[in-house]
């Protein structure tokens, strides 16, 4: 449709069905499958409302999208087709690892496909909006959001932000991309104590070094759309805060798309007490320019009567239409509402072969080896597997964020070792976890499920008994442990990071029997692990890895993939260390290199201060070492660069893929900089038995950062660089940028 067409249908509207364009519902509410993790409550909205609603929410499949998409044209006056939005986060019917564990692949290339894979799916399902990437910096594995960001580095998200952007949107005029709505804006990955839905209250230079730099690249990347978040931001609401949507987002960073509240977050502007009624809220979010209203009765039931008592300019709700009919133009809906879905396109690249692919070549490449004792790992073909634990024959690989994605489909531990080993035989050893308190908080499960899931203390001896007679006449047993899926995710926050009890203590009976041991672990974030690390021989995070999780990970068991992922998370040696992060800030008594010794450093006298695997850490099969970190000057002028350079020596049999991370210290600054902050990367090849050299070009506004006026400076002065395989491990270098 032509601009001024659209403006003649804007003009022709009248206030209500404005309005309504303005509200999303869910799939109950027009007689569809809802797919929904959000809390669910019948709304108060009129029948007329619901017919004018503008957006339906996690309804999928061609087929149910073509019926409602019908239904509304037909009741809508102006049949205005609606668009249809769904959590689309790590995959629509193929799924990904979780988006963790594609932080741990250092490969945004790679990423980039598999979102592309992802938008052909959903928008052969009818899916126009994808709410991701979810681009909150994280720094406390107590959330259990972790699972849906890339991981804590501001600078490494942001390439992930820019490659899932435009993974959903390259192909959008095609018909086979998505639009990109990016969340949750801003700074939700920092609630206060990792608990869900708390409240985040930060230095505005933090918030602007660390946590809005990937949502503003994906902004450049061309997002046309951002979710507010759940929370509070120094004491406001992001959903009704004009400085950080009207100011900063809007004017500042010029974005001019659709801004859609997170899941009856704008009603929750009453509960924050921060608005009195529903209608005081539905004032204050419109005004802070958002303009959709998730789930919640307050701009259905209100915004009228608002801009009828003269309280509401009319124009704020043209102005939210507008960029609504925009969007709907754009996507060309006015020309074909069922854009893109097509039951016939559906069962050509649903779960087709090449996204298999995609899937077990992410998920492989994801996966984290965290210890290798006795390079007990890459196990021989003629190995004698017991494969024990919960996750060894279950097909709950997906976890909580797959909401289209069925366990059905994946491929389980089992499955994929059969094809490489001959001799494997499962034992389930004990359950996932044997607190029912835990499962009551969960909130899904029903008293029978909870009785399903949690054996009968005589059965669990049993199978306890059954795992032990199993891995005694093993060569190697493997353990497959871990979380459960709705013990990460959203409100899925804890106190305890430690495998459950239960798992402990069959790893522990395991242990003393003497066989080589591999610990896979199954989670949704970094888990404390020093209690079990010890007992085991190999470590291999493997996250929740998707529908071809099982093949990925018998891929590198079996030694035909070398692991390469590094953690972009640092896991801690106990949850009570969280928050958690390489890039704290320096402090005035360091535990290294202070005046004082002993006691008056900053430590604590229960626990190491560092974590247990630092962010960037990963182990491969093979050994390669870091040499000859050279600078060629050691003064940066401000138009000038440096090259670091920085020699490979790969002494191992195997070819393996290195990730050369490339960190700098401001020794003195007018604010207090961190210990190290990643500016580069390069993820490369080394083969066996050689060595290569590796370089880094830096420039002088790599190393600026931002003061507490949320403005970016460069101050001259003394850097180190530090080059090496992860965060902690390094060659270090100085130089001093001129004035
Ligand atoms: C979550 C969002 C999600 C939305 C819609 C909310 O509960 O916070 O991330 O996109 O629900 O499902």
């Amino acid at each position: 449709m032509r601009q001024e067409q659209l403006r003649i249908l804007l003009e022709d509207m009248t206030l209500k069905e404005k309005i309504g364009q303005l509200i999303q519902l869910s799939g109950d509410f027009f007689k569809a499958n809802d797919i929904s993790y959000g809390p669910r409550e019948k709304l108060g909205i009129s029948q007329e409302m619901v017919d004018y609603t503008g957006s339906v929410l996690n309804v999928a499949g061609a087929k149910a999208t073509k019926e409602v998409q019908e239904h509304q044209m037909k009741v809508q006056p102006h049949h205005i087709p609606v668009m249809f939005m769904s959590d689309v986060v790590y995959g629509y019917k193929t799924i990904y690892p979780i988006p963790l564990g594609m932080g741990a692949t250092w490969n945004p290339q790679l990423v980039k496909l598999a979102f592309e894979a992802a938008a052909d799916e959903a928008s052969a399902g009818g899916i126009q909006v994808a709410y991701a990437p979810m681009l909150d910096t994280v720094h406390d594995a107590r959330w259990g959001r972790v699972l849906e960001s890339p991981g804590e580095d501001p600078q490494l998200n942001s390439i992930y932000a820019k490659a899932m952007v435009e993974g959903f949107q390259d192909k959008l005029a095609e018909g086979k991309g998505v639009v990109s709505c990016i969340k949750h804006f801003a700074g939700y990955g920092g609630v206060e104590a990792g608990k869900e839905y708390n409240s985040v209250d930060m230095s505005i230079s933090n918030l602007f070094q660390n946590y809005l730099p990937a949502y503003k690249e994906a902004i450049e990347a061309g997002a046309k759309m951002v979710m507010t978040s759940l929370t509070s931001l120094n004491g406001v609401p992001s959903t009704a805060d004009q400085w950080l949507l009207n100011d900063l987002l809007r004017k500042t960073w010029g974005f001019n798309g659709i801004i859609i509240s997170d899941y009856a977050s704008i009603y929750e502007l009453i509960k924050h007490g921060f608005a009195q009624d529903s209608s005081d809220a539905a004032n204050k979010a419109i005004n802070a320019s958002v303009d959709i209203d998730m789930k919640s009765p307050c701009y259905a039931n209100n915004l009228s009567k608002l801009v009828t008592d003269g309280k509401l300019d009319e124009k704020k709700i043209d102005e939210a239409t507008w960029r609504i009919l925009c969007l709907k133009n754009d996507l060309g809906l006015f020309e074909d509402p069922y854009r893109g879905a097509s039951e016939t396109r559906e069962k050509e690249c649903l779960l087709s072969t090449n996204k298999r692919k995609l899937a077990r070549k992410i998920a492989a490449t994801s996966l984290v080896l965290l210890q290798n004792k006795n390079e007990v790992l890459p196990l021989h073909k003629n190995t004698k597997i017991a494969l024990i634990g919960p996750y060894g024959a279950s097909h709950d690989l997906l976890g909580m964020w797959a909401v289209h994605g069925e366990a059905k489909d994946s491929v389980s531990i089992e499955e994929g070792l059969r094809q490489y080993f001959s001799n494997v035989k499962v034992e389930k050893g004990t359950d996932i976890n044997r607190d029912r308190k835990i499962f009551e908080e969960m909130g899904f499960f029903t008293e029978k499920q909870i009785k399903d899931i949690i054996s009968p203390e005589a059965i669990e001896k049993e199978n306890n008994r059954k795992a032990l007679s199993l891995a005694q006449d093993a060569d190697v047993v493997i353990l497959a442990m871990g979380e459960n899926t709705l013990e990460a995710g959203e409100a899925g926050a804890k106190t305890n990071l430690s495998l459950p009890d239960n798992q402990v203590q069959l790893i522990n009976q395991i242990s003393k029997l003497g066989k080589q041991t591999v610990l896979l672990i199954i989670s949704g974030r970094p888990l404390a692990l020093h209690n079990v690390i010890d007992k085991v021989d190999a470590v291999l995070e493997c996250w929740f890895p998707g529908t071809e999780g099982g093949n990925a990970i018998a891929d590198v068991l079996s030694g035909n993939i070398n692991p390469s992922g590094r953690i972009t998370m640092s896991f801690p040696f106990t949850a009570a260390q969280e928050p958690i992060y390489y890039d704290h800030l320096s402090t005035g008594r360091p535990l290294h290199g202070s005046q004082h010794v002993g006691r008056f450093v900053s430590k604590y006298l229960d626990a190491p201060a560092t974590p247990l695997y630092p962010f960037g850490f990963g182990l491969s099969y093979g050994h390669i070492d870091y040499e000859q970190l050279t600078l060629d000057k050691n003064e940066l002028t401000r138009q000038g660069q440096i090259r670091a350079e920085i020699t490979l020596n790969n002494t191992s049999d195997w070819d393996r893929y290195e990730v050369v991370q490339l960190y700098i210290r401001d020794q003195v600054a007018t604010i207090v900089q961190p210990v190290k902050r990643l500016i580069s990367f390069k993820k490369v090849l080394v083969k066996s038995h050689n060595s290569c050299k590796v370089d880094f070009i830096i420039k002088p506004e790599q190393l600026a950062f931002y003061d507490n006026y949320g403005c970016q400076i460069l101050e001259s002065g003394k850097f180190t660089l530090f080059i090496g395989s992860n965060s902690r491990d390094c060659l270090a270098q100085s130089f001093t940028l001129l004035d």
